[in-house]
């Protein structure tokens, strides 16, 4: 059975599917572009300082070198307490002198309990050390990245499992095949693998990146070639040799 050998409404359907996946795909990369950039538009380029800061960085400094950066009055203060967290983030006092002095002027007006200010965040105050340490573990919390990754898991998988299959029955070469299956799930497994890993070893982000690119580039390439493989006819070089189309 070959997907290009389907009835018309079948392959209206598969269609469907496929261009739903590409369009999927293309909103995560917009999304991974705009969290990791500067930029609140466009398709942008993920910048890897930023994505080692975000799964290896506390939420804390994460926060001061990425969406809160415009608050805070001086780098150096984001090295103060950068430094407090690696020394263990302790109630003592540097604590007292250091770090709640630099919150109490870039931070407690809109992260506090009764904060006036008209974008504020009252929900995640900075009022004292029992609110703010909350902030400090590196990368993601073991809550966090249970929910994240398990979401991630299970929802791409259903629809991946059923591109692999749609590949499986089209008309190309089997190494083709092979290839762009074992490369979606293979990245798949290393990309979340790695966001835990990242929180130990900042060089895992390296690896975030490329086996998110080699994710989605093969998720691409399969929903792609399998809509022309349902349309057009193809050249003989990419097709199984029994799957030549009668001359
Ligand atoms: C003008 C108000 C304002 C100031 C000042 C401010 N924040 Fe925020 N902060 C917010 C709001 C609103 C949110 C939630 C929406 C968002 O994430 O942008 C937030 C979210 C956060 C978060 C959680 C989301 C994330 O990006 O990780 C952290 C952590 C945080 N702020 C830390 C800080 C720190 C540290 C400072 C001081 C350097 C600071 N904020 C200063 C308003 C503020």
């Amino acid at each position: 059975m070959r997907i290009n050998t389907f009835n018309f409404s079948a392959k209206l359907g598969l269609s469907g599917f496929l261009i739903t996946v590409i369009l999927g795909a293309l909103s995560a990369v917009t999304l991974i572009g705009l969290l990791y950039s500067q930029h609140d538009r466009g398709f942008n380029i993920p910048e890897m300082d930023r994505v080692q800061s975000h799964y290896n960085d506390s939420q804390l400094i994460s926060a001061m070198k990425g969406t809160m950066y415009q608050y805070v009055t001086e780098d150096g203060d984001i090295d103060i307490i950068a430094k407090w967290i690696a020394d263990g983030a302790k109630d003592d006092d540097f604590f007292k002198d250091e770090v709640m002095y630099i919150i109490g002027e870039d931070c407690q007006k809109c992260h506090s309990r009764n904060s006036q200010m008209s974008n504020a965040m009252p929900s995640m105050p900075f009022s004292s050390y029992e609110d703010i340490v909350q902030y400090t573990e590196g990368g993601y919390s073991w809550t966090k990245m249970a929910k994240t990754a398990h979401i991630h898991l299970f929802g791409i998988s259903v629809f991946l499992v059923i591109v692999s299959l749609i590949m499986a029955h089209s008309s190309y070469r089997s190494w083709i095949k092979t290839l762009l299956i074992s490369a979606a799930w293979i990245s798949l497994w290393l990309d979340i693998g790695s966001w835990w890993l990242a929180k130990f070893y900042s060089g895992f982000a390296y690896v975030i990146s490329v086996a998110g690119g080699v994710e989605i580039g093969a998720i691409c390439a399969m929903s792609g070639l399998c809509l022309l493989n349902l349309w057009f006819r193809l050249p003989a070089v990419v097709l199984e040799p029994s799957d030549h189309p009668p001359q």
